[in-house]
């Protein structure tokens, strides 16, 4: 190859080059053109190599021409690749616009359980009466969900709570045998335990059993229980405050009316039913007599009072539990209080 002849491919590899990179319509095309004159392997290239075989003056001359193309198809191909990469963003602005006038799609909101509901409900008409709340844990030792409150192993009232076991020791109950607790009684003990009176307490939670569902049990349901201890207090005192509940809860329509009643950790003992909402007192599925039982009451018993260090002589008290599911079945006519728990929207949304 002598000088003349490089010099005029050069020339014609410049025409042909600006021609591709004109016609260059993206891109990837573009970045083809480039390898294909100036990459590794590319024409321009090709020639640039064969310098070595020509002599100096000549060398001299092919290789400027040689640098001069190569410096024309670069720039040719930056502006190119400018151009091309305005255009893309354009149309991509063009066919990406977002409609700022479409109406937005409204979230879907949640809310509270009903159960959630009326334990809040409840739990803020006792904060209103001077109550703290307190809780404590759903997987209990046996000592607190059942010795502490006054109910030793023996004793007959265990075996009217079927209890779920996560541990147990032998057949003989143990203090620290471990219950899913069968009430939030047990939660009374660990306050007293830990605080010395006057308490006013109001302790909410799940409570669980081995009950087979039907419309008035489920396996886990939820209780409130309550507990002051203080100086003189009276059983008149737990009357009292039982009725401005329930007047704040259901209203002053509903009835209660206190049964005596046997629990290991109060004595006396009530249980308190409401009048049902349903069929107002003249006995339904749900009711079964006119009344619905919902909560369990009564004066601390003084054993209860020595086993967390309290002295009887000095202070007295009363404790209620609820039933939270029954107290919303009373306050909305629900039939049946495996509804809160099938978690069908058509249900739930209604409240
Ligand atoms: N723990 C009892 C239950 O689950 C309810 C109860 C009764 C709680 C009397 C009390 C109480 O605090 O004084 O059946």
């Amino acid at each position: 190859m002598n000088n003349v002849s490089s010099q005029a491919d050069l020339q014609r590899i410049l025409k042909e080059g600006e021609t591709a990179v004109l016609q260059a319509s993206n891109l990837k095309e573009l970045d083809d053109v480039r390898v294909e004159y100036l990459g590794k392997k590319g024409k321009v290239t090709a020639v640039l190599k064969t310098l070595g075989q020509l002599s100096g003056e000549e060398r001299k001359e092919t290789g400027k021409v040689a640098n001069e193309v190569r410096q024309k198809l670069e720039s040719d191909i930056a502006s190119k690749h400018e151009e091309l990469t305005r255009a893309e963003v354009a149309e991509r602005l063009a066919t990406e616009t977002i409609d700022i006038t479409l109406p937005g799609r409204e979230p879907v909101y949640g809310h509270r359980h009903l159960i959630s509901q009326a334990i809040k409900q409840i739990t803020d008409i006792f904060i209103g009466l001077g109550y703290k709340v307190a809780e404590g844990p759903e997987i209990e030792l046996d000592y607190y969900n059942f010795k502490a409150l006054n109910t030793p192993a023996d004793h007959p009232a265990r075996t009217l709570q079927d209890t779920f076991y996560i541990k147990k020791h032998s057949v003989q109950p143990a203090d620290d045998d471990i219950v899913l607790r069968t009430h939030t009684s047990p939660v009374q003990i660990r306050v007293m335990k830990s605080q010395q009176p006057p308490v006013y307490i109001i302790a909410p939670g799940r409570a669980f059993r081995r009950d087979v569902a039907d419309p008035s049990h489920t396996p886990m349901f939820h209780q409130i229980e309550g507990l002051a201890v203080d100086k003189h207090i009276t059983f008149g005192d737990l009357k009292g405050t039982l009725e401005e509940f329930t007047r704040q809860m259901f209203g002053k329509d509903r009835k209660i009316r206190l049964r005596p009643h046997f629990f290991p950790f109060t004595e006396p003992s009530a249980e308190v039913d409401v009048s049902c909402g349903i069929c107002s007192g003249m006995g339904c599925r749900l009711c079964g007599s006119g009344w619905l039982e919902v909560l369990g009451a009564g004066m601390v018993d003084p054993n209860v009072l020595i086993e967390v260090g309290y002295n009887p002589e000095e202070v007295s008290g009363f404790a209620f539990g609820m039933g939270v599911e029954r107290i919303v079945s009373l306050m909305y006519g629900i039939p049946d209080i495996r509804m809160f728990y099938e978690n069908d929207m058509r249900f739930v949304k209604q409240f």
